[in-house]
């Protein structure tokens, strides 16, 4: 028995800097061809009818690389928010974030929250920009609003108070994490929310990404039998 078409996919997009490596061009660019790989599969996805694309953009870790690259990828996060208006407009996309929005600069911080009121009414797929993100850093940030909210002596947390405090408590968990470039390994990406998720890695470095790849992972999701912990449904392992 296999799965369905995932509702909540989130893709960790890894070897940009890999790809201009091999080209002998500067990780910017990579970067730069990595954009244009998530509007890529943003729009394969949106077609496909999926709800829910997560795409991790920026780690809490990513800011101990050099400043100028750093620099470069948040103006090509705002270059996207910006550029992208029209097609969200046309695809009903809607913009949200996850992440912290405190530890990003203003204009960042600012052009994320721009897009995801713009885009705050459409229905159609929503892509969740994950940008200065870390499991481990929602998991806290959801602790700490939780504390505050004083809605649950500290003795009697169940995991639901925990998941109705992330950054988006009414985005599902996602069925399969995506990861390209071959490393096998979560890198903090929805640690809380991805329990149960399917991973799929792929040799492919993320800006030769097309929605051919999109399809083969979702070709290899459906083909998966999720147990959830549990047995199959016909018993057999
Ligand atoms: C990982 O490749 C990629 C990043 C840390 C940045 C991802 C950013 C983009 C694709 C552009 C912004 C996208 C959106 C949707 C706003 P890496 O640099 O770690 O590659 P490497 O492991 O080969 O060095």
């Amino acid at each position: 028995m296999g799965s369905g078409i995932p509702r909540h996919i989130g893709i960790i997009m890894d070897g940009n800097g890999r790809w201009a490596q091999q080209r002998g061009q500067l990780r910017t660019q990579g970067h730069l061809e990595g954009l244009q790989a998530a509007k890529r599969i943003v729009k394969a996805a949106s077609d496909i009818g999926i709800k829910y694309l997560t795409l991790y953009a920026f780690s809490t870790e990513n800011w101990k690389r050099a400043a100028d690259e750093v620099g470069f990828i948040m103006g090509l996060v705002k270059q996207y928010l910006r550029g992208e208006l029209d097609f969200y407009r046309a695809n009903h996309i809607r913009i949200r974030h996850a992440g912290d929005p405190a530890g990003l600069p203003p204009d960042i911080a600012a052009e994320i929250s721009s897009a995801a009121s713009d885009t705050g009414d459409f229905d159609g797929m929503q892509v969740i920009l994950a940008i200065n993100y870390g499991g481990r850093d929602e998991i806290v940030r959801a602790m700490r609003r939780l504390a505050e909210s004083g809605s649950v002596e500290l003795g009697n947390i169940t995991e639901k108070d925990i998941s109705a405090f992330l950054d988006n408590p009414d985005v599902p968990d996602p069925d399969l994490i995506i990861r390209s470039a071959g490393e096998y390994r979560t890198s903090n990406f929805l640690l809380w929310e991805g329990a149960y998720a399917e991973l799929y890695v792929s040799a492919k470095f993320w800006p030769d990404w097309t929605g051919e790849d999109l399809a083969a992972a979702l070709h290899d999701y459906q083909n998966r039998e999720r147990r959830f912990g549990g047995v199959a449904v016909n018993g057999v392992k």
